[in-house]
């Protein structure tokens, strides 16, 4: 079960869902897409779309949370033909709501199984993997846990950082609740704390945290280390995957 809830756990960051809507766009109208991803990430995409199939697209940015509840307040009047949501719940609480539509079949088979919803709902877009990351000179990787449940261990007490307003770490407690469910997820909540994780703001913050040697090892999606790295290649910090 754990090595299922870390495998999991490496979500769907992203997810595109077609909203199921009586006015779909016709053939002399925009495609409209409401995104909860940034316009400096998706811009380019719709930009590469348009011109490889001549469909003109209008974009609505916003958070994914405020254009999902946006969708459901237009009800059937909604222009929104495409959602892009930045994270799994904004996507939940539509299909909860039979807002959404099923996607075409060809469109379902370009994606693995595992990144798509079951009823064909929406599909993944783009992944993330939460990893440790670590810092070698205050943990020896021999000693990181086989899974998250492990880190609540008072081996760790006070040494583990967490970022818990954000979104990440969010989606990423809602995984485990659709995995183990509320009670483990609760009891693991509850016993980090009591095992002092340290809280952050963001996964920046704990990688820099991990990096000055306050604390020897965060939860953080894969790429800030990456990033840390790319920005600077003396950073001896390093990310640990979950077997
Ligand atoms: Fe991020």
């Amino acid at each position: 079960m754990l090595r299922l809830l870390t495998r999991s756990l490496a979500s769907v960051a992203v997810i595109f869902a077609m909203v199921g809507i009586a006015g779909c766009s016709g053939s002399d109208e925009a495609l409209v897409v409401y995104s909860g991803r940034t316009e400096n990430l998706i811009g380019p995409l719709i930009d590469r779309f348009s011109d490889q199939t001549g469909i003109e697209v209008q974009v609505r940015y916003d958070d994914s949370a405020n254009l999902a509840l946006l969708i459901d307040q237009e009800g059937s009047r909604s222009p929104a033909d495409v959602f892009i949501s930045q994270s799994p719940g904004a996507v939940g609480f539509l299909a909860g709501k039979d807002r959404l539509t099923p996607i075409d079949a060809k469109v379902l088979e370009l994606v693995p199984a595992r990144f798509r919803n079951a009823g064909g709902l929406w599909v993944g877009l783009s992944g993330r993997v939460r990893t440790i990351v670590y810092n070698p000179e205050l943990i020896d990787p021999s000693q990181l846990p086989d899974s998250v449940f492990d880190l609540t261990d008072v081996s760790f007490m006070g040494d583990v950082g967490l970022a818990p307003e954000n979104g990440s770490f969010q989606d990423f407690v809602t995984a485990m609740r659709q995995i183990s469910g509320d009670d483990v997820t609760a009891d693991w909540l509850e016993a980090m704390s009591a095992n002092d994780a340290q809280a952050y703001a963001n996964n920046s913050a704990i990688v820099e945290a991990v990096r000055r040697g306050e604390i020897p090892l965060g939860l953080v999606n894969h790429y800030y280390n990456l990033r840390a790295i790319a920005e600077d290649p003396n950073t001896i910090t390093q990310n640990y995957f979950f077997p």
